[in-house]
């Protein structure tokens, strides 16, 4: 079982973000990334179609022998974890909105979040929400339009840009000095975001803790893998492959289109 692949999905090629932390965090171990390009964004759907995406990619990754399963998506965790939990015998490991650390740090007593309209409507980030900040104001901004040009390669477009800036300058004129980005697609943003946002404001994205959160999880039930040395990884994608392989350029990694 051990040497059984880590599982991880997101609704496209956001999610490949915390699939790089993870693969450094813990090189040794095998993975297997879904890449759900074709039904992306999941952030404009309803809850039920959220979870039964979550669980076509849960039953897909548990056929190829997944031991574990990260959802690398923060629509789909705050949407569906709950619900997968109770109804697949695997643990599973979500990201979300990391409003806890950002609670802890802010001086100014405002907190900014940039995510999908589906996690900002989420049951899962109204609690979070409620038990972290009684005493913080979290100014919420949609990022409207981001994962559609993320998802076609327009990072570095004028289009994404103009929409990034009109996103931020909201949350920058309400005086707040931490912003959390819900969404593991714009990771890929930071720099930009950086940009537009001045060193002042701190970034806080969650990848880096999911990739560690993995590694609990895998002690905890025994599933490190201690017999390869070298981690193999596959990629699927059921639209267009050639997007994952612009995202890890420089890595060699064997990437599929899967019709799934
Ligand atoms: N990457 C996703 C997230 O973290 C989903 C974005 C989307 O498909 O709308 O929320």
């Amino acid at each position: 079982m051990n040497n059984k692949p880590i599982g991880i999905f997101d609704s496209g090629i956001g999610g490949l973000s915390i699939w790089k932390e993870i693969i450094t965090f813990l090189p040794n171990e095998n993975t297997i990334y879904l890449a759900d390009s074709n039904n992306a964004p999941y952030g404009q759907k309803s809850k039920q179609e959220i979870i039964d995406l979550c669980i076509k990619n849960t039953k897909l990754l548990l056929k190829n022998g997944c031991k574990i399963i990260v959802i690398a998506c923060n629509t789909a965790t705050t949407n569906a974890i709950n619900y997968l939990r109770k109804n697949y015998d695997v643990p599973f490991i979500g990201i979300e909105p990391a409003i806890k650390p950002a609670a802890l740090k802010t001086k100014t007593k405002k907190i900014g979040i940039l995510a999908t309209k589906g996690t900002l409507n989420s049951e899962l980030f109204s609690k979070n929400v409620a038990k972290f900040t009684s005493d913080i104001k979290i100014i919420e901004q949609i990022g409207e339009g981001l994962v559609p040009l993320i998802e076609t390669g327009k990072i570095n477009s004028i289009a994404l840009t103009v929409l990034l800036k009109n996103h931020l300058c909201n949350l920058v004129k309400k005086d707040i000095d931490y912003l959390v980005l819900g969404c593991s697609h714009y990771s890929f943003l930071i720099p930009q975001i950086q940009k537009i946002i001045g060193t002042k404001i701190k970034i806080i994205d969650s990848g880096e803790a999911v990739a560690k959160q993995t590694k609990v999880v895998l002690k905890k039930f025994n599933l490190i893998n201690t017999k390869t040395k070298f981690g193999k990884h596959q990629l699927f994608s059921n639209l267009d492959e050639s997007r994952i392989k612009d995202f890890i350029k420089n890595e060699n990694y064997k990437i599929n289109f899967l019709n799934f």
